[in-house]
């Protein structure tokens, strides 16, 4: 699926005026983490982040090519930047147009013959050269940099300056492992992110002990596949994912850990054992089944049953008495009959979900399920979707119903909206709103759930301060 080189690209020169750069993130967390990666990359050539268009020099497009339509969209979107640069050029001003991330990867050098407006296209695994894309575009030629890299990415991408570590928050993304090998033939992902990528453990630890240093208290580890994550241990063994947690959770400092995303088939006794031991991996667990059919989920290559999925959630449950489960839903996936869809509907109320995604099959061209037979009619997919997330909306309200009156442990991230406010995390994932009084930014600080709002939880330190 890459595209060549179009260009040989010189090395980056280093320019020291400032210049503003608008990134603007489409998909998943590991499309945020890379954003950060790339605005990293070119503040070492001058460029600062500025979240408006309108003062930028530079906009990056970093988008996703998961499901329908994507490109479409960068597409249109490539059309607005364009008026928007002519209107800079009228006044005397320019903007650079980038197109990066799975779009970039699948579509390569088809962008700059379809919007020629595009200056660079890079796709996920060259960001560590997007200085030297850059410089290259400055000259005037396009460049199309989509060949997957031999070399380390990770090693080459430079960290992040402690302030502007800082000023990202106290919870933060930290990408453990890219790709992956797994093949379901709905997805698209082994084809824009390629095979699979495990970041040494050496690697990771100082990354993480870099972000607790600038105030972090929170890392969710990423990975297309996070939980496939083997690294080097640097012991002459090769470490799994539970392993890496129980070593991330001795940094001083460090308050909670999160992963995603997870594939049932990797769900290892060590990684189940950590869920037991580790107080500071959170009860949270994004989980996707995709579809309750032994049939669909064969025809869908998942390797494992609507049963194997509940018996492993019934393992992890027993290690983890209070982990509530998120996962991912798919709805018409080619011959998925009425039947089919209750064997989902069925592992949805036996399994039970804090939290879900769901979304109709789209037909992603290059990957298997796009030439099967028996692709099932819009009208019939929307009908399930609207079923499937009508109970699932259920079991999210039921569960935050279910924390009104408890007591947790809340990590305060940021000032709320209204005047005295402060916000913070539940272990769930839940915003909890809270009177500023409790904390500060980055304690953790134990409240009583008094009521629930749509998306978020109200301790009892502000109820009666909303009146209520
Ligand atoms: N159609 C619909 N949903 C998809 N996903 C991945 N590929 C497709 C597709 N072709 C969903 C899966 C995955 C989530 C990230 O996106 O549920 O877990
Ligand atoms: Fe896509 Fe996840 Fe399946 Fe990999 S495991 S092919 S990323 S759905």
């Amino acid at each position: 699926m890459s595209a060549p080189i179009i260009e040989k690209i010189p090395s980056a020169g280093t320019n020291t005026d400032t210049k503003k750069v608008f990134v603007k993130t489409y998909g998943c967390q590991m499309n945020v983490y890379d954003s950060q990666r790339m605005a990293d990359a070119l503040a070492k050539d001058g460029y600062v982040e500025t979240s408006s268009m309108d003062d930028a020099d530079m906009v990056l497009l970093n988008t996703c090519h998961i499901r329908e339509k994507a490109a479409e969209k960068v597409y249109s979107e490539i059309g607005r930047i364009r008026m928007v640069r002519e209107e800079k050029r009228a006044n005397g001003g320019d903007l650079m147009i980038g197109v990066a991330g799975c779009v970039a990867q699948a579509e390569g050098k088809e962008i700059i013959k379809r919007a020629p407006a595009v200056d660079f296209v890079i796709g996920p695994t060259t960001y560590h050269r997007l200085g030297e894309v850059v410089a290259k575009a400055k000259t005037g030629k396009k460049v199309v940099e989509t060949e997957y890299a031999v070399e380390d990415k990770f090693e080459h991408l430079p960290a992040p300056a402690k302030k502007v570590m800082m000023s990202r928050g106290v919870t933060s993304f930290l990408t453990v492992q890219e790709g992956c090998d797994k093949f379901c033939t709905f997805c698209v992902v082994p084809y824009t992110r390629g095979s699979e990528v495990s970041r040494p453990v050496s690697q990771i630890m100082d990354e993480a002990k870099r972000l607790v240093d600038a105030g972090v208290r929170e890392i969710t580890l990423l990975g297309q596949n996070v939980n496939a994550w083997h690294g080097a241990g640097g012991d002459d063994r090769e470490w799994g994912l539970g392993e890496l947690l129980y070593k991330l959770a001795e940094i001083d400092g460090l308050k909670r850990l999160r992963y995603v995303t997870s594939h049932p088939r990797d769900m290892d006794d060590a990684l189940i054992e950590a869920h037991r031991d580790l107080s500071m991996l959170m009860p949270y667990l994004h989980l996707p089944v995709q579809s309750g059919s032994d049939k669909i989920l064969k025809a869908m290559n998942r390797k494992h049953t609507g049963d194997d999925y509940r018996k492993l959630i019934d393992r992890i449950r027993s290690a983890r008495p209070d982990i509530a489960l998120s996962g991912d839903f798919i709805v018409g996936f080619p011959g998925e009959t009425d039947e089919d869809f209750e064997d989902t509907m069925q592992i949805v109320r036996d399994v039970t979900h804090a939290a879900a995604y769901s979304f109709k099959y789209s037909t992603r061209p290059g990957t298997p399920g796009a030439d099967m037979p028996n692709q099932v009619p819009e009208d019939v997919k929307s009908e399930r979707l609207q079923r499937l997330q009508a109970l699932l909306t259920q079991q999210q309200k039921d569960f935050m119903q279910s924390l009104v009156g408890k007591n947790m442990d809340v990590l305060i991230e940021k000032p709320g909206r209204e005047a005295g406010q402060i916000v913070g995390r539940s272990p769930w994932l839940q915003p909890v709103i809270c009177h500023e009084s409790v904390g500060e930014v980055g304690d953790i600080v134990n409240v009583k759930i008094s009521q629930v709002m749509v998306n978020s939880l109200v301790s009892d330190t502000i109820a009666t301060k909303l009146g209520q």
